[in-house]
């Protein structure tokens, strides 16, 4: 499909006098050697460099000298103090086509690491989603010329934590205008997206009354009440929306304090709460929640106290076009900077290596999935090209 005939020539001439220490040669490569090599060391840069959420500052200026280095035009659009988008392309700023993906990881960090045994890569960020920047920028660069530069590509802060980074892009008032493509990269273990849930944030805030818990009414228990409006919530379970193509919404209690000792009613608690959401809308299951803690709601303040609700911002389900030949597709329950992107284009989600691992302490995917991914992003783009406006230029890829 990706007929790119110069490629191995590339990788010849280019072979023959890069003899490189590191990477290592793996006894089979989907690439030629030295673009392979290429990919593994723009992966591990990225990798090395710490990156945790608000913490970007250096993993961004290290990419934009690398792409410039690239001979690609770089601008850094400040999300906030030290916080850096990097958008890039070759020569004109509108183009067609938007690659993109997000450069913040989860904390904590986790050292770089390669197994030459089993060409094993791990580290923080090596999945989710530095194993998505590193084959997106390889697949954009030999691309651009056979399509008439007309792929940008976008990096992103902040999309661990509510995706401030991609909004503030979308919201540029210099953003470029006009994609007709924007593709994703997050991790999907190399399968195409067609949509994934919603979320929606809450944390449950209740006052009460300290007391001598040898005599409780003469105090209002936070803790009390926050258990028992989280019972109400947990009774929400399987009644909220659903449907077919995402299953349920499911409610996470992820956080809960309350309280500073047993022998003390407790003044306050909290609980922080995240659901994702398979179907309606956030302000449809807003309603749904602040009318089951109505009562709850109403004897504590009877009572003195008060139980109040913070929302967080939210989103409902997220179709996805994942209409391309020859990729298996699936759905995922996480959330992702697709939303946070307005504007009228065909989207598509796609990166190596699995969710499953991502966010964890062992966080890794294997050289070969990267490879691989150079190989899909490249197909991706052309594909999605084709059928879009390339097709008018009668374009022979
Ligand atoms: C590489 O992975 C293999 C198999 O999991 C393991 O036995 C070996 O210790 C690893 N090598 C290093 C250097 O960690």
């Amino acid at each position: 499909m990706h007929l790119l005939p110069f490629l191995p020539l590339l990788s010849l001439t280019l072979a023959a006098h890069t003899v490189q220490t590191w990477p290592p040669q793996p006894p089979t490569s989907l690439l030629p050697a030295a673009e392979s090599a290429e990919l593994l060391r723009l992966h591990r840069k990225l990798v090395e460099i710490p990156s945790i959420s608000s913490s970007e500052y250096e993993v961004a200026q290290w990419l934009a000298s690398y792409l410039r280095s690239k001979a690609l035009k770089v601008e850094l659009q400040e999300v906030s103090p030290k916080r850096y988008n990097v958008l890039a392309y070759p020569s004109k700023r509108d183009t067609n086509i938007l690659v993109t993906s997000h450069i913040d990881t989860v904390p904590p960090y986790w050292p770089y690491y390669y197994n030459e045994t089993t060409h094993v890569i791990g580290g923080r960020g090596s999945v989710d989603a530095k194993g998505s920047v590193a084959p997106q920028i390889l697949a954009v660069l030999a691309l651009e010329e056979k399509m008439f530069n007309d792929i940008g590509l976008l990096f992103v802060v902040g999309e661990e934590t509510g995706g401030d980074g991609m909004r503030a892009f979308s919201e540029w008032e210099k953003r470029p205008t006009g994609y007709d493509i924007v593709i994703f990269g997050e991790p999907t273990a190399g399968k195409l997206v067609c949509g994934h849930k919603g979320i929606l944030g809450l944390g449950l805030r209740v006052k009460g009354k300290a007391a001598h818990s040898g005599y409780p009414w003469l105090g209002v228990s936070a803790n009390d009440v926050l258990v028992e409006a989280l019972g109400t919530l947990a009774g929400l379970r399987g009644k909220l929306p659903r449907s077919e193509k995402y299953g349920e919404t499911t409610i996470n209690f992820g956080r809960i304090e309350g309280g500073v000792a047993s022998n003390v009613v407790a003044e306050t608690a909290y609980a922080g709460i995240g659901l994702r959401l398979a179907g309606g809308t956030p302000d449809e299951v807003r309603s749904t929640i602040t009318d089951a803690l109505g009562d709850i709601k109403k004897s504590v303040e009877e009572q003195g106290g008060e139980l109040d609700i913070e929302w967080r911002e939210g989103y409902g389900p997220v179709d996805i076009d994942c209409d391309i030949e020859g990729f298996e597709t699936t759905t995922v329950n996480y959330g992702t900077d697709v939303p946070n992107l307005k504007g009228d284009h065909r989207r598509f989600l796609y990166g190596p290596g699995t969710i499953f691992v991502a966010h964890s302490d062992h966080e890794a995917l294997k050289r070969r999935e990267l490879e691989q991914a150079v190989l899909d992003f490249r197909r991706l783009i052309v594909t999605a090209g084709r059928m879009d406006k390339f097709r008018e230029k009668n374009l022979e890829l």
